[in-house]
C-alpha cells in the first residue's frame, strides 16, 4: 500500500497519536481528513497540515455516517479509515470499581466506533475491491494494562473485531490492520509535551510511533507492534499463560509499593 493520493481518515486527530498520524501520512502523500470531538484542535493541525476537519464524535453512529458523506462528497472516496480515538480513565479500587458510566464510555469508544466506522466505510470498499481498516488498539489489547480494566477489556475486543474482520472479508480486497502500541508520550499518559518523556525506556513519542505505524501499513501488517518487545511478551504470554499471570502479579504489586495503588496508570514512569 502506498499512501500517495490515498484519501485518509483518522479520527482523534485534535492531537496526540491522531495528529502524529495526520502529520506523517500527510507527508507520505496522503489527502488526509482529520475528525475530533475538540474543534479548535483539530482545526488547527488541519491547518497546519493543510488537511480538512471535521467535528465528529465517534460513539455516535450518525455522526461518522455524516462525518464519511461529508468526505466523500468533498475529498473523494474513502481508501484509509483509521480509527484512533480513544479514552482511559482508571479505575479507583478494585478491577471492576469503574462506574457503569466508565465502563461504557470505553465500550462505545474501543469498540462500537470501529463498528460504526466499518459500516459506513465496508460496502463501497467492497464494491470498489479495495480498501483499508485499521484500528488503534494497544498492548494492552493483547496483554494487559495494570490498573485499567475497562480500558484493557475493551481493547481486547477491539483485537477481535479487526481479526474478525480480516477473517471475513480479507479475500474482498479489504485490508485490515491493529496497531497495539505501548507507551506513547501524549496527554493519555500525562504528557503535554512529548520532549518530557525523552529517555523513558519503551516510551515512544507521538512522530515515532507514527512512522513505525506507517512503515507497518505500507507492508499492509496486521497485527502492528510498534514496540518490538511486545511481541516478545505475547509470545511469553502464550507459551507461559500462567507464569506471565504471576510476573504480572508481582509488577503489579512493585508499582503499588513504590506508587500507590492510585498511581497504577503512571507505570510507565518507573519501569
Ligand atoms: N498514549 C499511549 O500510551 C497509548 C498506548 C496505546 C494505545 N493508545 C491509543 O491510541 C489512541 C490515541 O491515544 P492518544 O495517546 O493520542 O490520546 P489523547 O488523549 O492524547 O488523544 C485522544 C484524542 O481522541 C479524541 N477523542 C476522544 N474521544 C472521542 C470521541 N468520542 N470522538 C472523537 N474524538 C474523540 C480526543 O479529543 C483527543 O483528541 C487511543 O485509542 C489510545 O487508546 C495510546
Amino acid at each position: 500500500m502506498n499512501f500517495t493520493g490515498k484519501t485518509v481518515i483518522i479520527t482523534g486527530a485534535g492531537r496526540g497519536i491522531g495528529a502524529a498520524l495526520a502529520r506523517e501520512f500527510s507527508a507520505r502523500g496522503a489527502i488526509v481528513a482529520l475528525a475530533d470531538l475538540d474543534k479548535d484542535e483539530v482545526r488547527a493541525v488541519a491547518l497546519e497540515i493543510g488537511g480538512s476537519a471535521y467535528v465528529c464524535d465517534v460513539t455516535i453512529e450518525q455522526d461518522i455516517q455524516r462525518l464519511v458523506a461529508r468526505v466523500q462528497a468533498e475529498l473523494g472516496e474513502i481508501d484509509i479509515f483509521f480509527s484512533n480515538a480513544g479514552i482511559c480513565r482508571g479505575e479507583p479500587d478494585h478491577a471492576a470499581s469503574a462506574t457503569n458510566a466508565t465502563w461504557q464510555a470505553c465500550w462505545e469508544v474501543h469498540v462500537m466506533a470501529h463498528v460504526y466506522a466499518t459500516r459506513a466505510v465496508l460496502p463501497a470498499m467492497i464494491a470498489r475491491g479495495d480498501g483499508y481498516l485499521i484500528q488503534m488498539a494497544s498492548a494492552a489489547g493483547v496483554l494487559n494494562q495494570i490498573g485499567d480494566t475497562a480500558y484493557s477489556t475493551t481493547k481486547h475486543a477491539a483485537v477481535g473485531l479487526a481479526e474478525a474482520l480480516a477473517i471475513t472479508h480479507g479475500n474482498q480486497g479489504i485490508k485490515v490492520s491493529v496497531a497495539c502500541p505501548q507507551y506513547v508520550a501524549t496527554e493519555m499518559l500525562g504528557y503535554d509535551d512529548p520532549a518530557q518523556a525523552n529517555g523513558l525506556p519503551g516510551v515512544l513519542s507521538p512522530q515515532d510511533l507514527s512512522q513505525r505505524v506507517a512503515d507497518a501499513m505500507e507492508a499492509e501488517t496486521f497485527m502492528i507492534l510498534p514496540h518490538p518487545e511486545v511481541a516478545e511478551y505475547m509470545e511469553f504470554k502464550a507459551s507461559h499463560y500462567e507464569k506471565w499471570l504471576g510476573s504480572m502479579r508481582n509488577l503489579r504489586a512493585k508499582i503499588i509499593t513504590k506508587l500507590g495503588n492510585t498511581k497504577l496508570t503512571e507505570m510507565h514512569k518507573w519501569i
